[in-house]
């Protein structure tokens, strides 16, 4: 037995009396690095208590040791929730909120010969690191991608870049970011094309959505359900004002207007659209404005389709059947549905009705200046690109009968001469001027007049 003993112990001091090596760099390209890189997202995702799957970037410092490996992992958030039903495979960034991410160091222990992996520690941080991840992105600097296109596809990159940097983009692999690069183009004709028809003063170009072709665009920021179902738009007829409207009025001088939203990738402008309406009108009544929740609707009205859609008639209804609304605050806005957690001891704010405004915009104006902002929908045509001056497209281009977006009139005036409409959209201050939109006013300009509904606040 001694002797067995002896040489166990011998074997011990044979394996630690190897030479120590020292850590050393290791090529990015090394199968291994794919390897030890999955099996470290696989555990942070196991271990976090975020409640989405993160999804890997970048890979960088990568050094090695015998069998350990060390090196940095950037993660970014996707929009799959973290319940297991989803594949890591099918899940894509969160393009609202890049910078929503993690770096973290890693030390895996990674012994092929014995088929053996182990994450032996890790560290993260929530940093601010998309802007690096944007500099030191070697795809859009490639030879091969510069040197032999012509100087209108150089320009087009040029652009690219300052719209990757701008917007904070981020790409999960260069094939994506050309095949991004291509739909960019794409669409820098497509607003031209816009901006040479354009009746009005608008400027069109490049927007945060640049990246985006139509189709995505439309599923994930447009309103399907308004489209086909204008014929259920049956509502009381408000009361109009007898008297002219001023020459020019905008609620945002007045305090009856929060700030702009961001409704996400989310079809939920018809949930923005009514609460900034409701917002006002209980500015108007009580007296204070007091920033209300989307979200509330999002998760508690059964009839509108939540990120798929709805019509302001069904919301305002929804919220007279809940009882009120609570605040943004209490019930914050998630840009996905989840279970209705809605709390009748926090309301905020009630309405007691909700009408259908005139379809004359001579009266929708006097009825916006007398009584508040007005919940309104209409046909996006032009807004994908949109960036400032006052919007007219064709009326052939911008069909007042495919109304897709819902969205907030606040108040109208004129522009050197152009009668505009000014609307408060739910795309962040980040599109438009500052999140508005003008629209040319008095020719029913992409169906503006045809859904202008307010709730009412006794
Ligand atoms: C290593 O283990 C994994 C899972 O346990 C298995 O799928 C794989 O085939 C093994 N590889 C080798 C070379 O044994
Ligand atoms: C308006 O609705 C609120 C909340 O439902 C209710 O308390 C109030 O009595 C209603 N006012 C009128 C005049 O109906």
């Amino acid at each position: 037995m001694v002797g067995l003993c002896f040489v166990f112990v011998s074997a011990f001091g044979l394996v630690s009396g190897f030479p120590p090596e020292h850590w050393r760099e290791v090529s990015l390209e090394e199968p291994e690095v794919k390897i030890v890189a999955k099996i470290a997202v696989q555990e942070y995702n196991r271990l976090s208590d975020q409640d989405v799957i993160y999804l890997q970037l970048r890979v960088t410092d990568v050094r090695k040791q015998l069998v350990k490996y060390d090196f940095n992992i950037i993660m970014g958030r996707t929009m799959c929730k973290k319940d297991g039903k989803e594949s890591l495979n099918n899940c894509q960034l969160h393009v609202e909120a890049p910078e929503k991410g993690v770096k973290c160091n890693f030390l895996v222990l990674l012994v092929p010969w014995q088929n053996e992996t182990k994450v032996l520690h890790y560290l993260c941080s929530q940093e601010d690191f998309i802007k690096d991840i944007v500099d030191t992105s070697s795809f859009l600097n490639k030879d091969k991608l510069t040197s032999k296109t012509e100087d209108g596809m150089r320009e087009t990159i040029s652009l690219f870049k300052e719209f990757v940097t701008t917007y904070n983009k981020i790409y999960p692999n260069d094939e994506e970011a050309l095949r991004r690069l291509h739909i960019f183009s794409e669409n820098l004709k497509k607003a031209k094309e816009i901006q040479d028809k354009d009746l009005g003063t608008a400027e069109y170009g490049v927007t945060k959505f640049s990246d985006l072709t139509e189709e995505e665009f439309r599923t994930l920021y447009l309103n399907p359900l308004l489209s086909s179902s204008q014929k259920r738009w049956i509502m009381k007829k408000a009361v109009a004002p007898k008297d002219f409207p001023p020459t020019q009025w905008d609620w945002r001088d007045h305090g009856a207007v929060t700030e702009v939203k961001n409704q996400g990738m989310c079809g939920s402008c018809w949930a923005f659209s009514v609460i900034g309406n409701i917002e006002g009108q209980w500015f108007l009544k009580k007296g204070t404005l007091v920033s209300l929740s989307e979200q509330e609707l999002v998760d508690c009205d059964a009839v509108d389709h939540a990120c798929g859609g709805g019509l302001p008639s069904s919301a305002y209804e929804a919220i007279e059947k809940l009882g009120g609304v609570e605040t943004e605050h209490d019930y914050s806005y998630q840009g996905q549905k989840q279970d209705c957690s809605f709390s009748a001891s926090k309301i905020s704010a009630y309405i007691n009705k909700s009408v259908e405004i005139s379809k004359d915009e001579e009266k929708i104006a006097a009825w916006l200046a007398q009584n508040g902002p007005i919940s309104i929908a209409l046909n996006a045509f032009a807004m994908q690109f949109y960036r400032k001056g006052v919007s007219h497209p064709l009326r052939i281009l911008c069909s007042p009968w495919f109304i897709d977006h819902a969205v907030l009139l606040v108040g109208y005036g004129d522009r050197n001469g152009m009668p505009f409409w000014a609307i408060k959209n739910s795309w962040g201050k980040d599109w438009g001027e500052q999140g508005y939109y003008y629209l040319y006013r008095g020719s029913g300009a992409c169906g503006v007049n045809q859904m202008c509904s307010s709730a009412v606040v006794n």
